[in-house]
């Protein structure tokens, strides 16, 4: 069998191009020789609160960006996490094997409990990484691509497997991430220090699949730059400009090096027009073929039906061998 590909997103609000870059885009390329799960993360969503009504709009939606995005069902099975109900067993099962202490370390933890803290988070959000874990051994993966804000959860992912398989006899394969070189964090718009965040208040700071070409280009226009001119690749010294040009690579397909012999000489001004200008001509495809999968709501359906059914076959049987490794039921 070939190796088993897993990854997910929340259907939280708009994909944007974090997302699109740091996970659709990869998940597209890996499925040409992989076999592929690609999960719709709803139980992960309400760790912080929902609006019913919108995150039933924002699964389909989510749906139609991975088939944007070039997800073929065909080769690659698309899901909803909460249709299967053995996720979260297995997330109950592995929050039983994790420490304390292991969870309390997560950044995005920290992050996303923000200014109420861990005394006002959601004991959903404190136990996300074992629910994340259970996503991923459940299907024997062997590899998850991601961004980079998730490799810690990956690690502990990894860490919960081998501790899973030591205790109660070998059960789960450890999965590798697969991280890109460039593109694996996407920082904001308007502010390079912060990465893309779907959470972050500023329309300004952030790139969505939905945005229409003027939307694309006022944004690029108005990102902000560094105060060291030069089109150059240096994250630490110019990490404005270092992200704009990874921007860039992954809409134009061009090195680095490409970039900086293209723009040697001139200013950030011309390189923010020719860069407004690559994205939409990437995106404009994208958001396109988008906008026609979410106006068939029905079409998605199906094909989320179809996803079900094979993601459950494959998560039934994994589970009969956990129960009764770990002597639960009779
Ligand atoms: P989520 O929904 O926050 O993000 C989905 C994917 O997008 C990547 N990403 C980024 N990549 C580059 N630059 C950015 N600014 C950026 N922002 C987000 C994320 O790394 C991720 O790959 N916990 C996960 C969802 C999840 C999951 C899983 C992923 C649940 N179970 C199992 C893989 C396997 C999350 O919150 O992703």
């Amino acid at each position: 069998m070939k190796d088993l590909v897993f990854s997910g997103v929340q259907p939280t609000s708009d994909i944007h191009l974090g997302n699109y870059i740091g996970a659709l885009k990869q998940w597209t390329a890996i499925q040409n020789n992989h076999r592929c799960l690609f999960c719709i993360v709803d139980l992960h969503a309400i760790t912080v609160p929902q609006e019913p009504k919108e995150l039933r709009e924002n699964i389909l939606d989510a749906a139609a960006a991975y088939l944007a995005a070039g997800i073929d069902p065909k080769r690659s099975t698309i899901f909803v996490q909460s249709e299967v109900p053995e996720h979260a067993e297995l997330g109950w099962i592995l929050g039983t094997v994790t420490k304390m202490g292991e969870l309390e370390r997560m950044t995005q933890f920290k992050d996303k409990s923000g200014k109420g803290g861990a005394e006002r988070a959601s004991a959903g959000l404190f136990t996300y990484p074992a629910l994340m874990a259970a996503d991923i051994l459940l299907y024997d993966t062997s590899a998850v691509p991601v961004g980079e804000d998730q490799m810690q959860h990956l690690e502990l992912t990894r860490v919960i497997a081998r501790r899973f398989n030591e205790r109660f006899g070998n059960t789960f394969q450890v999965p590798a991430a697969l991280i890109q070189k460039h593109g694996a964090r996407i920082m904001s718009l308007q502010d390079p220090s912060k990465k893309m965040s779907k959470s972050d208040p500023s329309e300004l700071s952030k790139i969505l699949l939905s945005d229409d070409a003027d939307t694309i280009r006022k944004k690029i226009m108005r990102a902000v730059t560094d105060t060291e001119g030069g089109v150059s690749y240096d994250p630490d010294r110019k990490p404005a400009i270092a992200n704009l040009m990874t921007i860039f690579h992954h809409a134009t397909g061009k090195t680095m090096k490409d970039i900086e012999g293209e723009f040697e000489g001139k200013g950030y001004g011309d390189f923010k027009k020719a860069l407004a200008e690559a994205l939409i001509e990437h995106m404009a495809p994208v958001t396109k073929s988008y906008h026609e999968y979410r106006d068939n709501p029905n079409a998605l359906h199906k094909l989320l039906d179809a996803g079900r059914e094979t993601a459950q076959a494959l998560a039934t049987e994994k589970m009969k061998l956990v129960r009764q490794r770990v002597g639960l039921g009779r």
